[in-house]
């Protein structure tokens, strides 16, 4: 069991991704094993991004901890601590190391919409940021 999840996470990972439009790029890809044709869409991302989910009470949506406005900076809802701008705005190093991105899309998927994101999911989301970062 533990070596398939393993697997399917490895296949899941844009292996060499090192911006956040090749990272895009990788999960279009893998979107697009299951839905032939399937095409980001920003606005698809930003309804995702700011969706009240019934999960958890504490963290209803994304936009809960990351804030309305992606390109400002976040606050976690629990600790309090400081987040940085979830959208990769100049000389951040947002969706730059693919490991970390799917680590916390695992963590906070899990949380906040109850399952693991799907790689559509990723890729509108990821569309989604990029406009609002200008790219
Ligand atoms: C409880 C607060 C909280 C909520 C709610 C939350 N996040 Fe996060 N998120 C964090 C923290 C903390 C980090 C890691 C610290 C950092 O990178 O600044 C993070 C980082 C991330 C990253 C890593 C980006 C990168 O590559 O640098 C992604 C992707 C992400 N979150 C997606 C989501 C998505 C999608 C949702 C909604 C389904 C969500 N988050 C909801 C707190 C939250």
């Amino acid at each position: 069991m533990k070596r398939i999840v393993l697997l399917s996470l490895t296949v899941a990972l844009p292996a060499l991704a090192e911006t956040p439009a090749q990272l895009l790029n990788g999960y279009v890809t893998e979107a697009a094993k299951a839905q032939p044709g399937f095409a980001p869409s920003a606005e698809r991302g930003r309804q995702f991004y700011v969706e009240r989910r019934s999960t958890s009470d504490k963290m209803p949506s994304c936009s809960t901890c990351h804030t309305d406005e992606p390109v400002a900076a976040g606050k976690h809802v629990i600790t309090n601590k400081r987040i940085e701008p979830i959208a990769p705005i100049a000389g951040s190093k947002r969706f730059t190391e693919p490991a970390k991105t799917e680590k916390w899309f695992h963590r906070n998927c899990k949380e906040v919409v109850g399952r693991d994101c799907t790689a559509g999911e990723k890729a509108d989301l990821l569309r989604f940021l990029l406009t609002k970062s200008g790219a």
